[in-house]
């Protein structure tokens, strides 16, 4: 997979789907050539052309005036040689200067992928992955960067790292140290990336690149609602069935960014990494800074197809644990159903509706532990909050069991209310900056993760609550976003190595607590999805997508997320209506589709519901149920978008091609309205498929499709079409 020319110097990482070539350039120059669409061989005829262009300069060692790094296609783009674009680092030496400037030194070629220490990434078989891994140096500053290239065989993506060692007895900071970097020649293309807000995640956004630079980022201290650290570039015409367009995404829960850079001979530069804002790093002798993963996926047939290579990637190479590939419970969430204010009376009510119904886990959520009974108080203090439950946590927990449901807890243990024994007894363990008062945040405050005594004594305090209490499932919550970013156990010097340090101590954290726990199912959360992102996904195999639980709005919200998460991963309830966001109301059917749509769950009162809604939930259950595997791991096909226009369609494929679901969703009824054609995908053309519809052949279905039925009434309405190969009738 992995090939080095030592003739012409060009690595050539190739698996039948993709190409990734490089070129060692002019004085060890490490340039790029091609990254997309496999090639049997690249004999060597794109190697950048060498012209004249005023005020580029020529980097040291090189006499010749027609070659510079100023206009050069480059793989990690450093700015002290005449390189004037954005660069991939920034690293600032004892004598004041940023300038460094890396040369190969020499590289490596292995089977299977290194570990990145402390940090979430991809794995696999060592048989099926190869790494190329690029040392170049500073020899001036004796400062080693190491590339590292992994390509699977089974995928069309490249897996990239970065990492920095400092071999000089004198200490460098870095003020800014990317992941990865890689340029386009001249080409149109346009970007496509998640944005939000609370409540309005990922929505799906779609330019033109055009000449300056653009930034994408989150300074928040984790992946945020804001921005994803997830983007695209596709050519122009590229749509979700064709064209060619090449992903980004970052495996990383803190502060990101995503730099754009289109320059004035058309060439675009990508660059993605932890973000440079509130960021440096002091760098000593023997010291190794190791910056997060990204995956580079590439797809030739349109967005759905690159959607597919990341979800079977990150199904397959990210997500680990007892709950990989395994089907998710439904569960019943108390919280739009209760808020605070619950007692073990209203909660064994909505135990015995939930047992009626057929869902599988009660997930207990905010309010049960310290004194809370608001958002004002007790976070830190991970005890039960004496006598709101009458026969106590571990006593209620058993009682659920006993009736034949899992046990789930919610925790947010990353925070601390100012009104806590926690807080009370060690005030300096929040992030604040001394002599300042620190800003509240849904009145709370950030726990210094970045320090061992803190994470060691909320450990010892989850780890006395799961070892008394029968857990089944967490949710694992964020409810505020950073700032007063300073640990009072760090030099001055190092406070820009907070916010990196506090997502370490959290892998750190997480990576025990999985482990010792592996028979608990952990749904990530923050405010709903603002840590939507692969490095939670390594170790939590689902996340609660949005606190909107809005079937009108999660159209949106879950098309987005689908670009680059799969549907196992987005955890997606049917709530009340009005709605609690947009206090729209929706039929009870839509709100069961869009819920399906993802890992299905509950979050109402179900002991408000009449003789017609359990009926309506049980059957939904029931349905699900028995379509489980398909809908939590089938194909995923997006098929008409929300963000164009008033129809939303998407469909789950089994994997042998014998099994599809297809949903269809409208927003606002039109009278005499045009008809809709659903064209499906993904089926066997081969086959023939029975539905309500009738048979019908896979390629009919797909070459023609069907109409969705003209007399579906009403607003927000929605349909559900079930389709299943059988043999074909003698003709
Ligand atoms: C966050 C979550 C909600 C709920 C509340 C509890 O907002 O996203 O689902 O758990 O916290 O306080």
């Amino acid at each position: 997979m992995i090939t080095f020319d030592q003739t012409n110097h060009i690595f050539h990482l190739s698996n039948g789907r993709i190409s990734y070539v490089m070129q060692i350039e002019e004085g060890g120059n490490l340039a790029h050539i091609y990254y997309g669409k496999y090639l049997a061989h690249y004999s060597g005829g794109y190697r950048y052309p060498r012209i004249d262009r005023s005020f580029s300069p020529n980097p040291p060692g090189s006499k010749d005036r027609l070659f510079s790094l100023d206009t050069l296609m480059m793989e990690f783009p450093g700015n002290g040689f005449g390189d004037f674009r954005e660069a991939a680092y920034d690293i600032g030496h004892q004598n004041g200067s940023h300038v460094t400037h890396f040369v190969y030194q020499g590289h490596e070629i292995m089977q299977g992928k290194p570990v990145l220490a402390g940090l979430p990434q991809t794995y696999g078989d060592a048989d099926a992955i190869e790494t190329l891994c690029l040392s170049l140096i500073d020899e001036t500053a004796k400062l080693e960067l190491k590339l590292s290239y992994s390509i699977f065989s089974d995928t069309a993506a490249i897996v990239r790292s970065s990492q920095l060692i400092n071999h000089h007895e004198q200490q460098v900071r870095i003020e800014q140290f990317a992941s990865q970097s890689i340029d386009f020649p001249n080409r149109p293309l346009d970007l496509i990336h998640l944005h939000g807000a609370w409540a309005r995640e990922r929505q799906m956004t779609r330019e033109s690149i055009q000449i300056g630079t653009k930034r994408l980022d989150s300074k928040r201290g984790s992946s945020s609602h804001q921005q994803n650290p997830f983007s695209i570039l596709a050519d122009p015409q590229t749509n979700e069935v064709q064209g060619t367009c090449f992903g980004f995404s970052l495996i990383y829960s803190g502060s990101h960014e995503t730099v754009i850079e289109r320059d004035p001979y058309q060439q675009t530069r990508v660059i993605m990494g932890i973000n440079r804002d509130h960021f440096n790093w002091q760098l000593n002798q023997g010291d190794i800074f190791q910056a997060p993963e990204v995956v580079l996926a590439y797809s030739d047939q349109g967005l759905n197809q690159l959607s597919h290579v990341y979800h079977d990637f990150y199904d397959q190479h990210l997500i680990r644990g007892n709950f990989k590939n395994k089907e998710r419970p439904i569960l019943i969430n108390n919280w739009e159903a209760t808020y605070f204010d619950f007692d073990e009376d209203k909660l064994d009510h909505l135990v015995d509706e939930a047992k009626a119904l057929g869902i599988e886990l009660f997930v207990l959520d905010d309010g049960w532990f310290g004194q809370r009974e608001d958002d004002q108080t007790s976070l830190g203090d991970w005890f039960e909050n004496e006598g709101k439950l009458a026969s106590g946590l571990a006593g209620f927990a058993k009682k659920v069991k006993d009736r034949g449901l899992q046990f789930g807890l919610w925790l947010e243990p990353e925070m601390v209310s100012g009104d806590s024994e926690l807080y009370r007894s060690h005030p300096e363990w929040r992030l604040e900056v001394p002599q300042r008062q620190p800003a509240l945040s849904r009145s709370q405050y950030v726990l210094d993760f970045s320090r061992q005594d803190v994470r060691d004594h909320i450990y010892q305090q989850l780890q006395k609550l799961f070892d008394r209490v029968p857990i089944d499932y967490i949710k694992w919550d964020m409810n505020r976003n950073m700032s007063d970013v300073y640990s009072l156990l760090l030099d001055p010097a190092q406070q820009g190595e907070v916010a990196h340090r506090y997502m370490l101590g959290l892998y750190d954290f997480l990576e025990k607590l999985t482990t010792a726990y592996p028979q608990i199912l952990f749904e990530g959360c923050s405010g709903g999805g603002g840590r939507f992102d692969p490095g939670f996904l390594y170790y939590m195999p689902q996340i609660w997508t949005s606190d909107n639980t809005d079937a009108i709005a999660r159209l949106k919200i879950q098309y987005g997320t689908s670009l680059v998460y799969p549907p196992s991963t987005m955890g997606s309830h049917v709530s009340a209506v009005p709605n609690h966001q947009t206090h729209r109301i929706t039929d009870l059917s839509i709100r069961g589709h869009v819920a399906m749509s993802g890992l299905l769950g509950y979050e109402l009162d179900l002991t408000q519901l009449t003789t017609a809604e359990k009926t309506a939930i049980k059957e939904q259950i029931h349905v699900y149920k028995e379509h489980r595997h398909l809908l939590q791991f089938g194909r995923f096909v997006r098929l008409l978008s929300p963000f164009e226009g008033n129809d939303t369609a998407w469909m789950y494929i089994s994997q042998d091609r014998s099994e599809a679901m297809v949903f269809y969703f409208r927003v606002l009824a039109e009278a005499s309205a045009p008809l809709v054609t659903l064209k499906l995908q993904g089926l066997d053309a081969e086959k023939q498929y029975a539905s309500d519809l009738g048979i019908q052949g896979g390629d009919e279905l797909m070459q023609i499709g069907f109409y969705v039925d003209p007399h579906l009434a009403g607003d927000y309405a929605s349909q559900m079409y079930h389709f299943k190969a059988i043999d074909k009738p003698e003709m």
